[in-house]
């Protein structure tokens, strides 16, 4: 038979809900054999996953009963039915495909086999197997086994990560519920367990909507949790809230294998792996036993699998150790020091953040060790050697210096050096780069230089006016002094840098010691001017502004963070950089300017400028700043912007001072509009209001992992994922490692205003009084 369109299909259910065809795979010459729910366009079974059809197969139905996908000379796929006496094929209303004999018997149905999705009605029974579409090289499994239903992750060797038993939405139904399970069927709006005698064992209800006619699909995702879809609602009807399992980090797959992954379900890679998450750990069966060494993985972590085996117990971390060192198909462990729990694993899915009350588990990985078991006489020669070495380099390189200094010395006597020269071929040279100005043009457009707008970070603004009557506002840069090289790589970076979001860099101007860049002008200033309090009522910006200001900013330094060629931290995030054109959508200012200076000089010169609380702990303890400490400062801002500069003020003794706290706790109360400025007009059914809250205490968290990076901001302000409930207010005092996390649950502790005055970052902020 040849099959020419209908868009492939070519079984048609009677009530034309379901239909079975070739569809097209990733291209339009490759195709897979579906049955599709054809309103959602979901597939519900797949013939054959492992290969794509091309147009030369066939799909055969041949005269002695048997079905096939014929492949060249191969056959791929087969319902295995010759000589059974098949009289028919069917596609029922139920989107089952029905291989029928004498008597409408049943012989085969694509139920039976199915891939990885039910539909309601569909019955799963034991020795049936859902099989998800692998993530990377792994997938998972739906199975019933030992009389209950789980999932596990298909390593080499298995891992289970979650069963209905110890699911608590369960619901017993007879008094028999602890019997076996032998199969599970969809019901309406429940998932119903039955015993091997079809007695009703155990109910999970996964949505509130019990119409009985709903159609309704479970799919295992490649990720390794069960998501519910009602079909006839399509794309938007899935029950976001009763995933299984219930936290979406307990699944293997969700991030990359030894990635954390955190409540909000975002994914970060150990510290310790420096962003080396995809090196695989020493498989030490084939190796030498001594060239083992374990390589620290992290703390606080929690794995999916560690309530599903049972582990040995270890007085410390060194015979946990010591164990995997000893066993050769240990690659990972995990320890609690507390439990003296050790976990054993060959292979590892993503890990994820310990659970708020525990303290979590660290973990270490097998690596090889490439300095030792050489003997002790190798070590110390080489070490010698290295001593030699390091000693000709140091002296070598200070000669170099002492001549190098000279040199410079000699030459910066003359102005307009030779260097100086070979500076402006170079900015010249750059060909999509901006304007170049003379001193004496931005001179004469900024009228000497009269009219200051601001006192940005880094200089002095004014505004200008070019002859074409273009307004530009000009910064001066102050004290970077002998930053040629840098201001050239900062003039070609923040040039290359086009976003809505962003200020665009119109030019710049580079002539003897005058360091200038030239930006576009926008029209409404800073956004400090529109939220502080002295701010007149007539200039009070609506709440749709100043979400979508939130937003914009977010998308701004998402640009900056993932998306721009280079990384750019921002490091100085306040509503003195975010700037407003003239239909108040915002841009970010400045950024590429913290390169210029080291730490402790922005530090300082941030203190001393006057930003208050917008700098993340690790600006003064050892963590290194990165992208994360711009995602608190964005936190800081956030809340500002919608509830008014006057909140964040710790000059302020009121508890309002304590504003992350005093956030919390609204939120808690469920009054999250008492947060709001009190100027504003809202709607309390808004679900922007308590999300923005609960996105600024996430980025405000003290430790720089649980705080989301930018690009999630943005999906979380923008309500396209699910926000989970932020840790308690606890979380926002200084050096709270232990037992930080209050869960959603809420048992109502803690919640109080901490005390500030204690906080080294406080100290800090009080240095810089009110502006
Ligand atoms: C197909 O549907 C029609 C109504 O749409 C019904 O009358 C008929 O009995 C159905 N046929 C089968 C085989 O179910
Ligand atoms: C996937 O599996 C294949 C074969 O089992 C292996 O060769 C390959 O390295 C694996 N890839 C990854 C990313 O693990
Ligand atoms: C050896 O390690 C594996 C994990 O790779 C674990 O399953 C097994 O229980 C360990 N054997 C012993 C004796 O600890």
């Amino acid at each position: 038979m040849e099959w020419v369109d209908h868009s492939g299909r070519f079984l048609l259910s009677n009530n034309s809900t379901f239909s079975l065809g070739f569809y097209t795979g990733v291209d339009v010459t490759t195709f897979v054999l579906n049955i599709i729910h054809i309103n959602s366009s979901k597939v519900i079974w797949t013939a054959d996953r492992r290969l794509l059809l091309s147009s030369s197969d066939k799909f055969v139905f041949e005269d002695n009963g048997n079905v096939y996908l014929k492949k060249g000379n191969d056959t791929t796929w087969s319902t295995y039915t010759a000589g059974e006496k098949v009289t028919a094929m069917e596609l029922l209303d139920s989107g089952n495909l029905v291989l029928l004999g004498e008597n409408k018997t049943i012989l085969w149905q694509s139920f039976s086999s199915p891939t990885d999705t039910l539909v309601s009605g569909q019955e799963f029974a034991e020795g049936m197997r859902l099989k998800s579409f692998p993530n990377r090289n792994t997938s998972v499994f739906l199975d019933i086994s030992s009389g209950d239903l789980i999932l596990s992750a298909g390593y080499q060797t298995p891992q289970i990560y979650w069963s209905m038993k110890g699911d608590s939405r369960r619901s017993n139904v007879s008094n028999s519920s602890n019997g076996n399970v032998h199969s599970v069927i969809l019901v309406s709006n429940s998932w119903n367990f039955y015993d091997q005698n079809k007695a009703l064992l155990w109910q999970f209800v996964f949505s509130g909507n019990s119409d009985p006619n709903a159609l309704w699909a479970a799919n295992l995702g490649s990720d390794g949790s069960i998501k519910f879809v009602n079909l006839q609602r399509g794309n938007l009807a899935t029950e976001e809230a009763t995933r299984i399992p219930q936290n979406t980090c307990s699944v293997p797959e969700y991030c990359n294998p030894y990635e954390v992954c955190y409540f909000g379900s975002w994914c970060q890679c150990p510290t310790a792996l420096n962003g080396n998450c995809r090196s695989q750990p020493l498989s030490s069966c084939s190796s030498s036993h001594q060239l083992v060494d374990f390589a620290y993985i992290g703390e606080k972590l929690d794995y999916f699998a560690l309530g599903f085996v049972t582990p040995s117990v270890k007085s410390t971390v060194n015979a946990c150790i010591e164990a995997c060192r000893s066993n050769c198909s240990c690659n990972v462990l995990l320890f609690n020091s507390s439990s003296g729990g050790c976990f054993l694993f060959d292979q590892i899915g993503n890990f994820q953040r310990s659970d708020p009350t525990s303290n979590g588990y660290v973990s270490y990985m097998k690596v090889s060790n490439t300095s030792g078991a050489k003997g002790s006489k190798n070590k110390k020669r080489a070490i010698v050697i290295a001593v030699i070495i390091f000693a000709t380099v140091a002296v070598i390189a200070s000669l170099a210096y002492i001549g190098f200094w000279y040199h410079q010395k000699k030459k910066s006597l003359l102005d307009y050096s030779e260097e100086t020269l070979e500076e402006e071929n170079f900015l010249d040279s750059l060909s999509c780069m901006p304007i170049r100005f003379s001193y004496g043009d931005l001179s004469r457009a900024t009228k000497n230089f009269s009219s200051k707008i601001g006192q940005g970070g880094f200089g002095s603004v004014y505004v200008g006016v070019l002859a074409d009557g273009t307004h530009l506002a000009v910064k001066k840069l102050e004290g970077i002094g002998q930053g040629k090289k840098e201001f050239r790589a900062e003039v070609s970076i923040i040039g290359s840098i086009h976003h809505v979001h962003l200020v665009k860099l119109k030019g710049f101007c580079a002539e003897g010691a005058h360091r200038l860049l030239v930006y576009e002008f926008m029209g409404k200033g800073s956004l400090d001017k529109w939220i502080s309090k002295e701010c007149e009522a007539s200039k009070v910006l609506d709440w749709n502004t100043r979400f979508n200001i939130a937003l914009g900013t977010a998308k701004g330094l998402a640009y900056l963070h993932e998306e721009c060629e280079v990384k750019i931290v921002h490091c100085d995030i306040k509503p003195e950089n975010v700037l407003l054109d003239d239909n108040f959508v915002a841009k970010v200012s400045d950024f590429g300017l913290a390169k210029l200076m080291s730490r402790e000089e922005s530090l300082v010169y941030t203190t001393l400028r006057g930003t208050r609380g917008y700098l993340a702990p690790e600006w003064i303890t050892d963590n290194p700043i990165s992208e994360k400490s711009d995602v608190y400062s964005y936190g800081v801002v956030l809340l500002e912007i919608i509830g008014g500069r006057k909140n964040y003020d710790p000059a302020e003794s009121s508890e309002r001072a304590h504003f992350p706290s005093y956030a919390f706790k609204m939120l808690e109360e469920g009054k999250p509009g008492e947060i709001l400025d009190s100027r504003l007009e809202f709607d309390e059914n808004d679900r922007r209001i308590v999300d923005t809250i609960k996105v600024a205490l996430w980025c405000m968290q003290d430790e720089m992992n649980l705080r989301p990076p930018m690009t999630k901001v943005v999906q979380m302000l923008e309500g396209l994922c699910a926000i989970p409930q932020p840790p308690s207010s606890s979380q926002y005092g200084p050096q709270t490692s232990l037992s930080f996390y209050q869960g959603s649950s809420g048992d109502g502790t803690s919640t109080g205003p901490i005390n500030w005055s204690s906080n080294a970052i406080l100290s800090a902020v009080h240095l810089s009084g009110p502006r």
